[in-house]
């Protein structure tokens, strides 16, 4: 049996240029997918995985995220004085008192840099981290379904799929070693690797369960490919040593830092949604007709 995850570490000081305008004075991470921000759809997988505590690595410019998970006692009382009672109920908090803590990244130095702020909050223990802008869509929450299998085997374990072999620039790409169903042993890792030198094309997604150990790697602060401390380097640094797996989840991930990403994953949500299916569909069905015409 290993130490049950009890914290949750989400980085959100990045700067979100491939969203520019929009992210100019509002994170990206705020940005909704159908009515709900990106951030709190990270927020209840983790909560849905068992996390009890959550540590957001915010930066200049996020204060929203910390407005968005606070009371609005005004907004609530407006809502229940009109009858509005199902708003008032979703305007409410998401944490208990205690349970949050905000510290801030002073430059965005990378997510492994990102990382690395959390560590005196996160202490001896092993930990989730979770990026909101890779949203999953599943039957059972991404987070769960990692913390379930972190239960038999321990050690660092991250989420992984396939991409297309032309895309491994875009991510860190794993080597993999033997596979038992969907989890794989890690026998490398390596950050944006471009196609010819790509050891695999199973990519790394933003869901990590980690070893505290990860935080001795990342005090060297080491600077990695695109001059950012890169959490890909320190997690390279721990194969071979560490138990390590790749875990090839259930569900469908869009990649909601990509603008084409995010408009599918706005489809896709809406159309799961009772009160929008039939007009997304007509809509979709309008502007493929007009395109075909
Ligand atoms: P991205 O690689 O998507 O970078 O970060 P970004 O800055 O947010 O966006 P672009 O590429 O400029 O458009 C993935 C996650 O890591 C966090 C981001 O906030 C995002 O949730 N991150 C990244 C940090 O917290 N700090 C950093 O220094 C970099």
């Amino acid at each position: 049996m290993f130490k049950p995850i009890r914290k949750a570490v989400f980085p959100v000081g990045g700067l979100g240029t491939r969203f520019l305008p929009a992210t100019k004075a509002m994170p990206k991470e705020m940005l909704p997918v159908v009515d709900k921000p990106l951030i709190e759809y990270a927020v209840d997988e983790a909560k849905a995985a068992g996390i009890e505590e959550f540590i957001f690595v915010t930066g200049r410019g996020k204060a929203a995220i910390e407005d968005h998970f606070d009371l609005s006692l005004e907004l609530e009382a407006q809502m229940l004085d009109k009858g509005k009672n199902r708003e008032a109920v979703i305007s409410h908090s998401a944490f208990k008192p205690g349970q949050v803590a905000f510290t801030r990244q002073q430059q965005a130095l990378g997510l492994g840099h990102a990382v690395w702020c959390a560590r005196n909050l996160v202490g001896n223990e092993p930990f989730a981290v979770l990026l909101a802008d890779d949203l999953i869509k599943s039957h059972v929450p991404c987070l769960a379904q990692m913390s379930n299998h972190y239960q038999n085997v321990g050690g660092n374990i991250i989420a992984v799929e396939e991409v297309s072999p032309e895309h491994t620039d875009r991510y860190g790409i794993i080597e993999p070693g033997n596979w038992d169903r969907n989890l794989v042993e890690v026998e490398g890792i390596i950050e944006k690797p471009s196609p010819e030198v790509a050891p695999s094309n199973i990519a790394v997604i933003g869901r990590y369960i980690l070893l505290p150990e990860v935080f001795d790697f990342l005090d060297s602060q080491t600077v990695g490919i695109g001059g950012e401390i890169q959490l890909t380097d320190s997690l390279s640094s721990m194969v071979g040593t560490f138990p390590f797996h790749g875990f090839r989840f259930d569900g469908q991930r869009f990649d909601c830092g990509d603008k084409v990403g995010f408009q599918e994953a706005n489809i896709a949500f809406s159309l799961d949604r009772s009160d929008m299916k039939e007009p997304m569909r007509e809509l979709i069905g309008k502007y493929s007709s007009e395109r075909n015409a």
